[in-house]
């Protein structure tokens, strides 16, 4: 299979940003292990802090470049309409996930814009949720 991985804003920032919430672990290393994991399929990377580029992202794998999506939106996920479009748009499958548990943090997290548009939502297995994202692609 041909996944997509999309990390929104601050996600450039794991293993230096709140090591408490979000671990110590850098996401280049995760996801060579990731790749190891999966030889025989191919997983691209692209992360942003810029709401436009992710959505440019969106359209331009998901209309039969990839098999399916997987997006941690960060705090996009809360906010925005236009990646919710972006994702109602194409015709991939996409998966939303966190690496924290948002429903147990602030209210402000609980709501999610981009759900409804997504396949399914894994969230709160830290690092984990990327790869439990790609086995409900895979089973799809
Ligand atoms: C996050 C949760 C979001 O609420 C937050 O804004 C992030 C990361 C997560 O992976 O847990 O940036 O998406």
């Amino acid at each position: 299979m041909k996944i997509q991985i999309i990390n929104g804003p601050n996600l450039n920032l794991l293993g230096k940003r709140e090591p408490d919430i979000y671990g110590a672990r850098g996401f280049e290393s995760y996801l060579d292990e990731l790749r190891r994991r999966y030889p025989d399929d191919e997983i691209l990377y692209f992360q942003s802090n810029v709401e436009g580029e992710l959505i440019d992202c969106i359209h331009e794998v998901g209309f039969g470049r990839v098999d399916g999506i997987v997006l941690n939106a960060g705090a996009y996920t809360h906010t925005s309409i236009a990646l919710h479009d972006a994702l109602r748009g194409i015709q991939a499958s996409a998966i939303e996930v966190h690496i924290s548990n948002v429903h147990q943090r602030e209210e402000f997290r609980h709501h999610s814009m981009i759900s409804a548009a997504c396949k399914g939502v894994i969230c709160g297995f830290g690092l984990d949720s990327y790869r439990l994202a790609i086995e409900a692609l895979k089973a799809e």
